[in-house]
């Protein structure tokens, strides 16, 4: 099964919120992805407003074609905010349950599932009582204790968190053996390991590039792939629906 794409197109919003004005328009961005071959849109709908506003994920609810997937926190205003969308829109199709940091530059760390069972439990159900049913995934590290919570909690997908492993692959040049590089793909690979023995369906994202994506790819039962920093980055130079096509055949897609 070939794996799907789900570009992260916040930084387009982030740009826009520089300057009054609507340009450049999310939208836009989603089908110049969509065009490059990428199956899911995601956007972060984060407590400040920084960059996604809320009517820009009305637009994409009912705009963008394939999946909308919605990045938040797994507050009440926000499980409220999904839930009004998908009464009058066909999107979000999936959630993506993150942690938020308010300081922070981007999302630090995966969630704490195990830390927060009942209260996971209560938000997963109300996301799957959305009218036409919700995908509900949630943002982990790769580590054993996250992955078992995920799925005693009933989360359909765990999208682990490859910020370590993009890390040490710089340090190393991408070589791996250098420095803790091995290590960091094991953790990886064992923990993907664990999520399809748990019968879920396996994610991965966050400081993935043209550089250190293959090994990720590479990894067996991937189904998808959340991807932005890089390909909005390339975007810049050589157009979005190009820098998505790049990242397509890197994947094997
Ligand atoms: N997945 C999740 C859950 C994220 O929070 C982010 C960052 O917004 C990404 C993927 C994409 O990360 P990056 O922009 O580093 O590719």
């Amino acid at each position: 099964m070939a794996i799907l794409l789900g570009v992260n197109i916040d930084h387009v919003a982030t740009l826009r919120q520089a300057r009054l004005g609507d340009e450049p328009d999310p939208l836009f961005a989603a089908h110049e992805a969509h065009l490059g071959g990428a199956e899911i849109i995601t956007v972060h709908l984060r407590e400040d407003r920084r960059h996604i506003q809320e009517h820009d994920v009305q637009r994409l609810a009912g705009h963008v074609h394939g999946r909308l997937n919605l990045e938040m926190g797994a507050t009440d205003e926000m499980v409220a905010i999904a839930l009004s969308l998908r009464k009058g829109y066909p999107g979000p199709q999936m959630v993506t349950l993150v942690p938020e940091n308010r300081r922070e530059l981007t999302t630090e760390g995966g969630l704490d599932v195990a830390g927060q069972l009942e209260r996971m439990r209560e938000v997963i159900a109300r996301l799957k009582a959305a009218p036409g049913g919700m995908t509900v995934a949630a943002f982990i590290e790769a580590d054993a204790r996250q992955v078992q919570a995920t799925a005693q909690v009933g989360f359909d997908a765990c999208e682990l968190h490859t910020g370590a492993y993009a890390h040490a692959f710089a340090r190393a040049g991408g070589d791996f053996a250098i420095g803790g590089l091995k290590a960091e793909f094991d953790r990886l690979a064992d923990a993907a390991h664990r999520v399809r023995a748990a019968g879920r369906r396996l994610h991965a994202g966050h400081a993935l590039n043209y550089l250190n994506v293959r090994p990720v790819a590479g990894l067996p039962g991937m189904a998808e792939l959340h991807i932005g920093h890089a390909i909005i980055s390339r975007g810049v130079f050589v157009g979005l629906r190009s820098a998505v096509r790049e990242m397509k055949a890197l994947m094997g897609g």
